[in-house]
C-alpha cells in the first residue's frame, strides 16, 4: 500500500512511536492519578511530562493549561460550546472543516449565536476581511490554520492581532498544520488551540490536545472523575482537572510524547519542506496535463503537504479514488474532506477533489508511482 492520506491519519508512525507504545502498554497502563501505586504514578508522570513538553513546544503561559481530549473534533466543541453564550457573534471561514462548521451552524440554528462565514481567496483569508467582520458583539473567532482540503496555510499571526485589538476570542484549528508549521504562543494572540495528536504529531488516533489561554472562561466540558482530592461534589475548577473528568488515554498520550519528540528532533519545518516538495513534483504534472488541474493558489512557502486535485471529466474523483486502490494500492482520499463549504466557493461541490498528503516517510518514488498510476488511469479515458 502507498499511502498518500496522511491529512487524515499519518501512516506510518515513526519507530519510536511503536516502540514507545508497546513499552507503555506493557509496563505503566494504569489509571493514572487515581491511585498511589506505582503504576498509576507512572502513568500520571507521563500525562504530566506531555503537559510540559507541549507547554515548552509551543510555548505556552503554563503546563496545566494543556488539556488532553478524544481527538480535534472534541478539543473545538470544548472551545466553541465552552465558550459563547446567548446573543453572542462569531466569526468563521469558508474553509474550516465541519468540526468547527457543524458546532457553529447548530448555534446559529438554535438562534444562540449570529455567524459570519468569510471567503477565502484562493484558498487564503484575508486579515482585512476579519477585521471587517468584527463587531462590538463578537466574542469568538474560529479558524482553522491550513486548510485540510487544499493545504494553504492562513496568516493567523495578523488575524490575531486583530482579533485581539478588538477584544474578541481567537480559536486556531491546527489539525493540518499542527507538526509542521512552527506555532509559538508567546508571540502570537491565540486564545485556543486545538489539535489532534493523531496526524503530523504521530500519535495513535483517539488523541486531541486544547490549550486553553488565561484570557478565556470555559464552562465545564465533561464532568466526572479526576482523581486526586475527590471529595467535592462538583467538578473541581482547578485546570487542567476542570475539563478532564473521566480516565484519559494515557497510552495514546504516551505515543503523541513520543511523536512530538520525533517532530522535535526532524524540525516541524524541515518535515514541510519534504512534502511541500514532493507535492511540487504533482504540481509540475497537473500543470502539463490537459484536463487537471490544482484546486486553489499554489504557493509552496505557505503550504503544508495536502494538495487537491480537480480531475479531468468525465472522470470523478470518488472513481479514480476506488480505482487507485483498487489496481495500484494507493490511498487517497477524494470527495469533500468533511469541508464542503470551500468546495461550494471553489465550485468543486458535490463531487470534490482528489486529495493527496504525503508524509516524511514518503519518497520521490512513491510521487512518481502517484503520477504514473494518474497518467495511466487518465490515458484513455480523456
Ligand atoms: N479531517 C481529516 C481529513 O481532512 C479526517 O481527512
Amino acid at each position: 500500500m502507498l499511502y498518500l492520506d496522511n491529512a487524515a491519519t499519518s501512516f506510518p508512525k515513526p519507530e519510536s512511536v511503536y516502540q514507545a507504545l508497546d513499552k507503555f502498554a506493557r509496563t505503566s497502563l494504569a489509571n493514572p492519578g487515581r491511585a498511589g501505586h506505582a503504576m498509576a504514578v507512572a502513568a500520571e508522570r507521563t500525562i504530566d511530562d506531555a503537559r510540559h513538553t507541549l507547554n515548552q513546544f509551543f510555548r505556552g503561559e503554563s503546563p496545566d493549561r494543556w488539556i488532553f481530549t478524544l481527538n480535534c473534533t472534541d478539543a473545538l466543541n470544548m472551545a466553541i460550546k465552552g465558550t459563547v453564550n446567548p446573543g453572542d457573534h462569531v466569526i468563521t471561514s469558508d474553509l474550516e472543516h465541519n468540526s468547527v462548521s457543524r458546532p457553529l451552524c447548530a448555534l446559529e440554528k438554535a438562534g444562540t449565536i449570529t455567524l459570519t462565514r468569510i471567503a477565502s481567496h484562493g484558498g487564503y483569508l484575508d486579515p482585512e476581511d476579519v477585521r471587517k467582520a468584527l463587531t462590538p458583539k463578537t466574542k469568538l473567532v474560529a479558524l482553522t490554520h491550513a486548510s485540510n482540503v487544499l493545504g494553504t496555510v492562513q496568516p493567523i499571526d495578523a488575524i490575531g492581532t486583530i482579533v485581539r485589538e478588538a477584544g474578541a476570542l481567537f480559536l486556531v484549528d491546527a489539525a493540518q498544520s499542527v507538526g509542521v508549521v512552527p506555532i509559538d504562543l508567546k508571540a502570537s494572540s491565540i486564545d485556543f488551540l486545538a489539535f489532534p495528536g493523531h496526524k503530523a504529531l504521530y500519535g495513535p488516533t483517539g488523541t486531541g490536545v486544547l490549550y486553553v489561554g488565561r484570557r478565556t472562561k470555559l464552562r465545564a466540558w465533561r464532568e466526572g472523575g479526576t482523581g486526586g482530592d475527590s471529595s467535592s461534589e462538583t467538578q473541581p475548577t482547578q485546570y487542567p482537572y476542570f475539563l478532564e473528568g473521566g480516565t484519559p488515554n494515557v497510552l495514546g498520550i504516551a505515543g503523541l510524547a513520543a511523536g512530538l519528540a520525533w517532530v522535535n528532533a526532524q524540525g516541524p519545518d524541515n518535515l514541510r519542506r519534504h512534502e511541500v516538495a514532493l507535492l511540487a513534483k504533482v504540481v509540475e504534472w497537473v500543470e502539463s496535463t490537459e484536463g487537471w488541474s490544482v484546486a486553489g493558489k499554489w504557493d509552496p512557502d505557505t503550504h503544508v503537504g495536502a494538495l487537491s486535485l480537480i480531475v479531468p471529466e468525465p472522470l470523478t474523483p470518488q472513481e479514480l479514488g476506488g480505482i487507485l486502490d483498487s489496481s495500484f494500492g494507493i490511498a487517497i482520499r477524494p470527495g469533500l474532506h468533511c469541508s464542503p463549504y470551500i468546495h461550494k466557493r471553489l465550485g468543486t461541490f458535490p463531487d470534490g477533489t482528489l486529495r493527496l498528503s504525503p508524509s516524511p516517510f514518503t519518497t520521490v518514488a512513491d510521487i512518481d508511482a502517484f503520477i504514473g498510476a494518474l497518467a495511466e488511469i487518465t490515458a484513455g479515458v480523456i
